[in-house]
Formats: structure tokens, sequence, C-alpha cells
């Protein structure tokens, strides 16, 4: 059983994600690492986000083993992540590794913003998971201000409508709801709410699949 979770930043995807492979059993993959590790290593070695080969080689060379999520869940990162998502090169480079964790004997989870349409289009449940960008900024913020980082709510807002702008706009593999991905719009519900409206969406997907 593959279940694909899509959706914008910050809308709870990667809760969903986690907690639907723990009550599954299931291994889970959270693709924005993916991204994010590439865009990580381009800002330590000062690689310009126009020199496409130089990225594309990052991510040809990015071992899904050593990956640090917690450092690279960090402010700039981010930033620099949906950048080098936007160049096909990179995200052609990471295709195969996100395809063969999927299709793994038994099953996976995976989250991101291209699972339904183009890594899994065959996945058995397909969430897609939103909420306001204000809803989402919200929640950005109050993750940041816990981890102690220095923030305005007017700046996580703008922060999280940029990267919108970049993950839709983007001509390869752009943030679009699959035509059979059920929609989980958890702007009203807290994180209990929206997992439990997210486990009844797959159940209902398992039972017809
Ligand atoms: O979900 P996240 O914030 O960790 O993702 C970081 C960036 O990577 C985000 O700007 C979009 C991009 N991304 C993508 O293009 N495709 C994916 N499958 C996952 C993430």
């Amino acid at each position: 059983m593959i279940i694909a979770i899509d959706g914008p930043a910050a809308s709870g995807k990667g809760t969903i994600a986690r907690r639907l492979a723990a009550h599954y059993g299931l291994p889970h993959l959270d693709t924005g690492l993916l991204y994010r590790a590439v865009g990580a290593k381009a800002l330590e070695n000062n690689v310009d986000f126009d020199d496409t080969a130089a990225l594309a080689g990052i991510a040809a060379a990015l071992d899904l083993a050593a990956l640090d999520a917690e450092a690279l869940k960090a402010g700039p990162v981010g930033e620099a992540a949906s950048k080098v998502a936007a160049v096909p090169e990179v995200r052609a480079k990471l295709l195969k590794l996100q395809q063969d964790f999927a299709h793994q004997p038994g099953g996976a989870v995976l989250d991101g913003r291209d699972i339904g349409t183009v890594i899994a289009p065959d996945a058995e449940v397909k969430l897609f998971v939103t909420a306001t960008p204000e809803a989402r900024a919200e929640r950005r913020f109050n993750e940041l201000l816990k981890r102690g980082e220095e923030v305005t709510p007017a700046a996580v807002l703008e922060d999280i409508r940029r990267r919108d702008a970049r993950d839709s706009g983007r001509s390869s593999a752009p943030l679009v709801q699959a035509p059979d991905a059920q929609v989980l719009d958890n702007t009203g519900l807290d994180v209990e709410g929206s997992w439990q409206a997210a486990l009844a969406l797959a159940e209902r997907a398992r039972a017809a699949a």
C-alpha cells in the first residue's frame, strides 16, 4: 500500500504522514528533506542557485541515511530548498530514489508536493492537505518561536506566500492537487482533529482500493 500525502508548507502534512506510517506500520519518507539537503549543501558550498549542473551533482550524491532532519528544518534552508526544487535537473536526480522508496515491498508513506502526481500516481491513498496561508503562517510562527528563532508573524506569512508561489508556479512538477486526491482542509482543526480527519479519509480510500 502506497500512501501519498501532498500539500503546501506548514499544512501539517508531515505530522499526518508520520502518524499514518506508525498507524499502518509502514516506512515513511519526508521528501522535503531531500530538497532541503540539496539546498543546505548548496548554501554550505556557496553554489550559485543558477548553476544547475552543480545542483544536480549535489542531488545525485545525496545519501538518504545521512540526512539530519533537525538541522535541515532550520530557517534559511527552507528558502534554499524551494529554489533548488524548481530546478528540473535536481528533481530528475531525486526521482528514482523516491520511486524506489514508494515501491518497496509492503508499501510506504511519502509526503511532499508531487507524490500523488509524479512520484507515485499509482498510490492507493492520496491526500492533499491544505489550510489558509494565515493558518499555516500562525503554526509556523509558533514552531519557530518555540525553537527560539527571532521572527515576526508578518515575515513568516510573507515567507509562506513566497514559497507557495514558487512551489505552485514552477514548471517542473508544481504543487497541484492530483485529480484523484482527497482534500483535507484543516484550517479550523487542531493537530488531533486534523489527524482524525486524515485517518478517516485514508481508511475510506483503503476500503475502496
Ligand atoms: O515540505 P518542505 O517545506 O520540507 O519542503 C521544502 C521544499 O522542497 C519546498 O519548498 C518544496 C520542495 N519540495 C518539492 O518540490 N517536492 C517535494 N516532493 C517535496 C518538497
